[in-house]
């Protein structure tokens, strides 16, 4: 999430003000145990799971007991306790468990929900889907957890609605918000009971992400929706008829990972068909990654889930998520823009992005300063809280650089210190791309090239003055949409066959419901209360491919979770109706698969992608078996306690039916390589969910970019379908020569008949 930078800095004062206090606890770890290996002495797995903890340690308790997206539980020990636990009979692992952070109006306009026939009315069948939310719980009172015209909660739900403080089912709870349940063992067991003054100890959302997120998978339509008089128009998730569920993990100080498992265990046993976790933390080997380790279970039982990808662009490799049973969610802008014009007293103006609701500014302009030149420390040109004079800043409109603290803090310090204005300049690292903020005082951020020619206009001019015009909200904003600097970028480094992100979704300025315990800011001292927000992130982007991935398993709900993010894949589109390639805010250049992956989402053709590539459990197990897992590791991942790798067969990291194809060369001992290592083969399988029809494959390069000299030969050319379900294989030959290492190339492989285009990004690098 954007808003990140604040609740960093809340985790950082935390962690520092209370850190010997933590040091003196015991960490948490989570033990995966060998459930079908129990002895036969135990009558039941968890007097199995205690005993075994009481071996090593007569104090420790379990924090949680995981029956089913995990087997084991979770428990505070010693790492000298933990390491004798690992050598007890049926350990499969014991791994210290990890802290992971929180990383919309238009947008089903944007999205194209609205043309295509409305499909979005016409079938209620997403209606017995309920997608699970772990987040930061949710705030009920909210118009879009409106059910008016709601039939009853599907038969196979058997979640629930958790009482706790500020938290009354009968009240919170209806036909559309149809669970809540808060995790927070693992987090009291890391940082202490929890200061119920700031969050409480139930769903009730107290930071406003949740309530984001949720209402932006599934909210009920709400007429008139605003942030401030921004963003203006009707509101609604992407799947207005889906029900949703809450698990609030997360809480001021993270969402840590044993509390995650608890929340994915049970949001799977309650019969969530989706989940929706927009969070993350530092990518990990899938069998130690929590999130990683609960999809696997939840994809095996038909539950799609939806991560998203990270803000850690647009620096390469800044991926999280990436278990390829995960969708992987990056994020673009929309069509739409908040505008504001900073105009210099030289009669030069500069057009910002901004989200301040209030007065506007003197129309005579006011002195400009540069906060570097009004302050005491030496990085006082960032508006650190304290940093700023008074006495230089009273009554003036200050340029502040963006950088560590949160952009709306910088403007709290600003109005502290009696600035009247705040002009807030991107760094080299933002680039062009323009995040709106519903500022405290009057003010806007710039792009880096203005923020440098504001800079250069204050250096040069003896008196600089500036004024600061509010444009309000505009649509039809081109290109867009464009990949967002802050989306995490490829290549995936845990398995750098396998393409990650797999594609973008809406994610920067998006309205959606917000909490009432915290101003649009998230600000202590923000006293304003707003129904919606606008926020901007990967956070944001995940739950609208949540959102559409319950409108698709209505639609198809004999479609496995391979085939939803397959069917959103494949119709994805990459280039813009002129045919370039979508932009990179970061570079102002076409974006590559490392970027955007198979590209921006196109729900109403993902509808009817015509061929899927579908994957099953065995799939998932070949492709570990090919990663060269060990059994213990397949264990803990799988829950398969007798599950080997077949010593006869030879696994191909390649053959995984993905919808996308990501080929390092020279190639390694994983790929099928045929003749010397300047040849890779890969082999797909694509079903027909469509009509009768033969597809022919085309190879395309990939607009604005290089393919690097890469041979491509798909054999055969081209497939015929007659039946519904029926299966075609094919290769794909890759071959090139040595290229210096670094190089990147790519393309695009396309099945059509005529009517649907099956498409797959092509990415290749040269170690
Ligand atoms: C900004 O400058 C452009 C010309 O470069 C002008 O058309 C526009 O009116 C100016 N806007 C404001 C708010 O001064
Ligand atoms: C303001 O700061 C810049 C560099 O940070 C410096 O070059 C300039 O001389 C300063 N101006 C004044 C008036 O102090
Ligand atoms: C810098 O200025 C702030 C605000 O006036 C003040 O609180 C702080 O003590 C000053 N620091 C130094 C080192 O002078
Ligand atoms: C796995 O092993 C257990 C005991 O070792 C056995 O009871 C069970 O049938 C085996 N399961 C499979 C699927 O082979």
């Amino acid at each position: 999430m954007r808003r990140g930078s604040a609740q960093r800095l809340r985790l950082l004062l935390l962690i520092l003000c209370c850190s010997s206090a933590v040091a003196a606890k015991k960490p948490t770890y989570i033990v995966h145990m060998a459930k079908s290996r129990m002895p036969p002495s135990f009558a039941e797995h968890r007097h199995w799971y205690d005993a075994s903890l009481r071996s090593v340690s007569g104090s420790a308790e379990v924090l949680y007991f995981y029956d089913t997206v995990a087997h084991g539980f979770s428990a505070r020990l010693t790492p000298a306790e933990a390491r004798a636990l690992a050598r007890r009979y049926g350990v499969l692992s014991v791994e210290p468990e990890t802290r992971y952070e929180l990383h919309t109006t238009r947008t089903p306009e944007f999205l194209g929900l609205d043309r295509g026939g409305g499909f979005v009315t016409s079938s209620d069948s997403d209606g017995d889907v309920v997608v699970g939310v772990l987040d930061t719980g949710v705030w009920p009172e909210r118009k879009s957890f409106d059910d008016a015209g709601f039939g009853p909660v599907p038969a196979s739900w058997k979640g629930g609605c958790e009482e706790g403080k500020d938290f009354v089912p009968a009240a919170a709870c209806n036909r559309k918000l149809v669970g809540a349940r808060s995790f927070y063992r693992g987090y009291e067991a890391s940082m202490g009971p929890m200061d119920e003054s700031k969050e409480a100890r139930s769903p009730r959302d107290n930071d406003g992400h949740g309530t984001h997120t949720s209402t932006t998978v599934a909210g009920s339509a709400v007429p008139d929706a605003s942030l401030l008089g921004y963003a203006a128009g009707t509101a609604r998730g992407m799947s207005s008829r889906a029900r949703v569920a809450v698990y609030k993990v997360c809480w001021v100080g993270g969402c840590f990972s044993s509390d995650i498992l608890a929340g994915m265990d049970k949001a799977v046993e309650d019969g969530c068909g989706v989940l929706s976790l927009s969070l993350g933390g530092r990518v990990a080997d899938y069998y130690r990654d929590g999130i990683a380790i609960g999809a696997f279970t939840a994809m095996e039982k038909g539950v799609f889930v939806s991560c998203s990808a990270g803000n850690a662009g647009p620096v390469p490799t800044s991926l999280s998520n990436v278990a390829p049973w995960i969708t992987t969610v990056g994020a673009g802008t929309l069509d739409r823009d908040f505008p504001a014009y900073v105009v210099l007293g030289n009669g030069e103006n500069y057009t910002g992005a901004t989200l301040y609701g209030g007065d506007p500014l003197p129309s005579s302009p006011l002195e400009l300063v540069y906060a570097g030149n009004v302050t005491n420390t030496t990085n006082g040109n960032l508006c650190m809280l304290g940093t700023l004079l008074p006495e230089k800043v009273a009554g003036k409109i200050v340029l502040c650089d963006r950088g560590i603290n949160s952009r709306v803090q910088k403007g709290y310090v600003v109005s502290e210190a009696g600035g009247a204005g705040m002009v807030l300049a991107n760094s080299a690292g933002n680039g062009e791309e323009l995040v709106a903020d519903a500022h405290l005082l009057p003010a806007t951020g710039v792009g880096e090239k203005a923020g440098n020619a504001i800079r250069s206009y204050l250096f040069s001019d003896p008196s600089p003055t500036a004024t600061i015009v509010f444009r309000g909200t505009k649509v039809g904003v081109r290109p867009s949409p464009v990949v967002a600097a802050f989306s995490s970028r490829g290549p995936n480094t845990i398995t750098r066959a396998i393409l990650k992100p797999d594609l973008i979704a809406p994610g920067v300025n998006i309205l959606a419901g917000w909490t009432g315990a915290v101003g649009p800011t998230g600000l202590g001292m923000d006293a304003r209360r707003t129904e919606f927000n606008v926020i901007s992130g990967t956070s944001m982007s995940c739950p609208h491919v949540s959102g559409l991935a319950a409108l698709l398993k209505g639609a198809h709900p004999e479609w496995s979770p391979a085939a939803i993010r397959s069917a959103l894949m494949t119709t994805a589109y990459a280039a813009y109706p002129s045919g370039d390639s979508i932009i990179d805010a970061a570079t102002g250049r076409a974006a590559t698969p490392f970027d955007l992956g198979a590209g921006h989402v196109d729900p109403p053709r993902a509808m009817d992608p015509g061929l899927i590539y579908d994957l099953t459990v065995d799939d998932y197990l070949d492709f570990l078996c090919a990663s060269n897992y060990t059994p213990f590791r397949i264990a803990s991942l799988t829950k398969r306690s007798n599950f080997t790798c077949d010593a006869t067969r030879t696994y191909a990291v390649s053959d995984l039916n993905y919808p996308s194809f990501a080929v390092a060369f020279p190639a390694t001992t994983n790929d099928v390589v045929v003749g010397d290592a300047t040849t890779v083969k890969h082999r797909r399988t694509l079903t027909n969910v469509g009509g009768p029809g033969t597809y022919k494959a085309t190879v395309r390069a990939w607009a604005g970019t290089e393919a690097g000299g890469v041979k491509v030969a798909v054999e055969p050319s081209e497939l015929s379908f007659t039946e519904v379900g029926e299966r075609r294989g094919y290769t794909v030959r890759f071959s090139a020569a040595g290229q210096p290492s670094g190089t990147t190339g790519f393309g695009r492989l396309e099945w059509s008949d005529g009517e649907h285009v099956v498409a797959s990004p092509l990415a290749f690098t040269w170690k």
